[in-house]
């Protein structure tokens, strides 16, 4: 049975109370950063028990902003993986470090800790693991290595706010976690990100770098008791999350754990369903203690089993009104990267298979079980040919 609406393969859970909250900050006068977004950092702040919280306009934004925070030099290297959205890798570049790549477990799309060890060297500067779709890296290992070595660990977590590794949650320990809140992520501002640490010289880098690289918190400078002087101790950029983010915000974490619950439920509803679905290769997790996120639900189509490529099973999909994504294709073929590093296909054979098959199914809080139940249905006639 065909759609008669098209169902997105993301959609945010925006209440009455967070468009209230909206409104009130277009009514006030007050737009851009202030008390809003104070009150929305003090939260994440007690949400994750980290004594720094600081809020950007995107998680590419924080990313970038803690890589600077370490003062990278042009020859120091930072491994991350290829399997991962293109900023991971963007901001390495942007702040004129060498991108160093390892491979990714084929079961979870998580870095490989064992490669980590041989692609560090003498220049290696820091460790950027992605937890992908929400499902926490391996991280003692990492931050074991991390010590050994001398190096930081900045951890992608662009899709793992909520996510807990062995009890903990992630941005409760370690040195740098950033998340973003565009609207496809576990929880929105529309744009945004944040940056939690722990390190009081990181945190007011990042103060300085994301509002020009003003001297103090300057945001009501033209307020009745703020100062209208400032002084600029470092060129930084423009990186701020206004009030009207920040009002979004107020009102979507307090819910984070209620949609990680329902994405939950959904994603395991669509494991136990699609067991034995041999068309498809099931996300799977690790051994290890872990509340994952399910920010994606992102199977494989397998190739052992139908001769249906990932991007005709897409298509197929979108004319049964049903929407999906490619999280991701891997970054190392990319032609900027492919042409600076030389990287080609064969270098990352685990990240090379999840980028040609991977394709992530609709999940987010406010999806039914009758929408998610077409998907399924959707899914059998498509590989059963029975459209
Ligand atoms: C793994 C990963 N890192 C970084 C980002 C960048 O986040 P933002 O869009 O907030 O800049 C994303 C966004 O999709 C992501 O998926």
């Amino acid at each position: 049975m065909m759609r008669d609406t098209f169902l997105p393969f993301a959609k945010p859970s925006i209440s009455e109370e967070a468009i209230a909250e909206v409104v009130d900050s277009l009514r006030s006068g007050w737009l851009t950063t202030g008390p809003k977004l104070q009150k929305f950092e003090s939260m994440l702040q007690s949400y994750v028990n980290a004594p720094h919280a600081l809020c950007l306009s995107s998680a590419t934004a924080g990313l970038q902003l803690a890589l600077m925070a370490l003062n990278l030099q042009p020859e120091d290297e930072v491994i991350t993986t290829p399997m991962t959205f293109a900023a991971t890798l963007n901001v390495i570049e942007m702040v004129g470090a060498t991108v160093k790549l390892v491979d990714v477990s084929k079961d979870t799309y998580n870095i490989d800790v064992e490669q980590i060890k041989s692609a560090i060297t003498p220049k290696t500067k820091a460790i950027m693991p992605v937890h992908f779709a929400g499902l926490p890296v391996d991280l003692d290992p990492i931050y074991d290595l991390a010590e050994k070595h001398g190096l930081y660990v900045i951890e992608d977590a662009a899709h793992a706010i909520g996510a807990e590794y062995k009890g903990k949650k992630i941005g409760s320990f370690g040195d740098i976690q950033v998340f973003s809140f565009h609207p496809n992520k576990n929880m929105t501002t529309g744009e945004g990100g944040c940056v939690i640490t722990r390190d009081d010289q990181i945190a007011k880098h990042i103060m300085l770098t994301r509002f020009h690289g003003m001297d103090r918190e300057a945001w009501n400078r033209f307020g009745k008791s703020g100062s209208a002087h400032y002084q600029i101790v470092y060129p930084g950029f423009k990186y701020n999350m206004m009030d009207l983010q920040a009002a979004l915000g107020i009102h979507q974490l307090p819910l984070l754990d209620e949609f990680i619950q329902k994405r939950t439920q959904l994603a395991n509803r669509y494991l136990d369903k699609l067991q034995g679905f041999d068309y498809l290769i099931l996300p799977k997790e690790p051994a290890y203690e872990h509340k994952h996120a399910w920010h994606l639900f992102a199977p494989m189509v397998n190739p052992a089993k139908t001769d249906l490529t990932r991007d005709q099973f897409m298509q197929k999909l979108k004319s049964m009104n049903i929407g999906c994504g490619i999280h991701y294709e891997a970054a190392h073929l990319y032609p900027y990267y492919a042409d600076k590093y030389g990287f080609k296909e064969g270098d990352f054979p685990n990240a090379e298979f999840i980028g040609k098959h991977v394709i992530s199914l609709p999940l987010f809080p406010d999806m039914t079980e009758t929408e998610q139940d077409e998907v399924i249905d959707a899914l059998t006639c498509i590989f059963e040919n029975k459209d």
